[in-house]
């Protein structure tokens, strides 16, 4: 297959090349090809006429987003318009990436697939105008849910923990932002399972089990060997822009149908810290 990888050189994107090597990929990203540029994208469309479309490009920074609504929805809502017409013109199938942060995070039973969303921040707003367009658009669409990625690259929770623990001695985590911690490896192993099935709809893919923050660093901090004091606090706590959900814990009822299961958290991060 000759797959077009959007967004390619970020955490998503370095795994989605690694796990889809023997294919012909295609990988691009900012500052060449901006997916909220339409003559960009349709040119990128006609130039490779990819067999698939994976979208992991988006604006990350929560934070950013909230304090740029803007470029949040360009990013993040534009961009998948502009990449569903234009595969929509080629006939190709896409996969949309999105997140557990286009829920409110006010369910303690979490969310299956099938749940309408309830964003409560421009970031998980901006993520579930870019899947509705993608829905609206384009039959041959699978949307991959997501929450709270890692990988070796990138700025992300593990490496924020790791560098402030070893630079102070002492963390502050929030007890009370529940979610899935979820190894980018992973999340590119389910995708190429996926895309192989033809089976177009809405996935929730997380590594199984969750956790709050403050859980997920001290499982960081004891792997990795690191003495650190992790203080338990409360979100109240912690100012930021954004308002995460509390509780995002994402559930893969349809994966697992058909036979995509991702393994519990706590294993990927061991095999995660033990490669770092
Ligand atoms: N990270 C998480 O915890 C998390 C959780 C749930 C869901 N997700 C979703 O998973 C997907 C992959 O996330 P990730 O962690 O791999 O993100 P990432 O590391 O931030 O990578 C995203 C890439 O997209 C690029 N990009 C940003 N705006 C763009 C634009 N307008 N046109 C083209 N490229 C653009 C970024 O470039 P710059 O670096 O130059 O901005 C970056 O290389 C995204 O859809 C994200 O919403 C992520």
């Amino acid at each position: 297959m000759n797959i077009l990888i959007t967004g390619a050189s970020g955490q998503l994107g370095l795994a989605l090349r690694k796990e889809l090597h023997e294919h012909e990929i295609i990988g691009v990203d900012l500052p060449d090809h901006d997916i909220s540029d339409k003559n960009v994208v349709d040119e990128l469309m006609a130039e490779h006429k990819p067999d698939l479309l994976i979208n992991s490009a988006a604006y990350t920074n929560v934070d950013g987003c909230a304090k740029d609504p803007e470029l949040a929805y360009k990013a993040n809502a534009l961009g998948p318009q502009n990449l569903a017409l234009a595969c929509l013109q080629n006939g190709t199938p896409m996969v949309q990436v999105s997140t557990n942060e286009v829920y409110a995070g006010n369910n303690p039973a979490g969310y299956e697939e099938w749940m309408p969303y309830s964003p409560i921040n421009p970031y998980g707003k901006s993520k579930a105008a870019g899947e509705f367009n993608v829905r609206s658009i384009l039959p041959q669409h699978y949307i991959v849910r997501t929450a709270w990625l890692y990988a070796s690259t990138g700025r992300n929770f593990i490496h924020a923990i790791m560098n402030r623990a070893k630079d102070t001695g002492k963390v502050s985590v929030v007890t009370d932002e529940i979610g899935n911690p979820t190894w980018a490896k992973d999340l590119a192993a389910a995708i190429s399972q996926l895309v192989e099935t033809g089976r177009y709809g809405t996935y929730h893919f997380v590594n199984s089990g969750s956790c709050s923050r403050w859980e997920f660093a001290n499982e960081i901090l004891k792997l990795a060997g690191i003495e650190a004091e992790n203080a338990p606090i409360l979100s109240s706590a912690f100012k930021r822009a954004s308002t995460p959900p509390p509780y995002g814990v994402l559930h893969n009822i349809n994966g697992a149908q058909a036979g995509i299961v991702l393994r519990p958290w706590q294993e990927a991060l061991a095999e995660f810290i033990s490669e770092m």
